[in-house]
């Protein structure tokens, strides 16, 4: 049997006051991508979706949420029901102390943003993964290696996807991506210049090995 795949893509928003809200470039096309192929394989779907323009890949479940606490909430209440996790999503590791409730009027005494911590989704997940497969995503501006195979660890995955974001071209939105892939085994792969659907291949195919590798398939 095919196991279930949840997917996360996208970026959180989290609110300031009805108007405003701090985010992040992320466009979701790489999850998406993911989920996709998830889907051609057969697989049942989940995908965990931030704000996004972006369709939802026929005969994927779509769950939309907005802050990072209503993405905890969602992947949390699917995690039992599935084999493998992709957390693709960019989520804000911050949010305000307090949104406002009404719109923060220009020359109002607040000049300063207070901010508290997002809980760190994925590390969740891995505290509790059993026989599950957990791939992460990795964005860094430097030390890749160093910075991914710390989370790798930290987050207890079974691979990680890291992407270096520069600060001309970016990392989010383009068609076509380069990313290094580590896995608990101490493999590691790098993939230059590859479309997003080529690299979602490339993913599921090492998420279902992994899988196998579990004997819960
Ligand atoms: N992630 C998460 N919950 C958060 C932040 C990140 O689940 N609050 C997940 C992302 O979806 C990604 C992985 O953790 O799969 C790494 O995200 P990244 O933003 O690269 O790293 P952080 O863990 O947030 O660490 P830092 O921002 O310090 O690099």
């Amino acid at each position: 049997m095919k196991p279930a795949v949840l997917v996360t893509a996208g970026p959180t928003r989290e609110r300031i006051d009805p108007i405003r809200f701090i985010s992040n470039y992320s466009t979701g096309s790489f999850g998406y991508a993911i989920a996709a192929e998830a889907k051609r394989r057969e697989c049942r779907v989940v995908l965990v979706s931030g704000p996004t323009h972006l369709e939802a890949p026929r005969g994927v479940k779509r769950v939309m949420v907005e802050s990072a606490l209503d993405m905890k909430q969602a992947v949390e209440r699917e995690f039992k029901r599935c084999g493998i996790v992709i957390m693709a999503a960019a989520v804000s590791d911050w949010r305000a102390r307090k949104a406002a409730g009404k719109k923060i009027k220009r020359g109002a005494s607040v000049k300063t943003l207070e901010l508290v911590e997002n809980p760190d989704i994925l590390a969740g997940l891995g505290k509790r993964k059993g026989g599950k497969v957990i791939v992460g995503f990795a964005l860094e501006t430097d030390s890749l290696a160093k910075n991914a195979l710390g989370k790798l660890r930290k987050k207890n995955l079974d691979m990680i996807v890291a992407n270096t974001v520069t600060r001309k071209k970016g990392a989010f939105g383009s068609g076509r991506t380069s990313v290094v892939m580590f896995d608990k085994f101490n493999g590691k792969n790098a993939y230059n210049n590859r479309t997003k659907r080529e690299l979602a291949k490339i993913i599921l195919d090492k998420a279902l090995a992994l899988n196998i590798g579990y004997g819960i398939c």
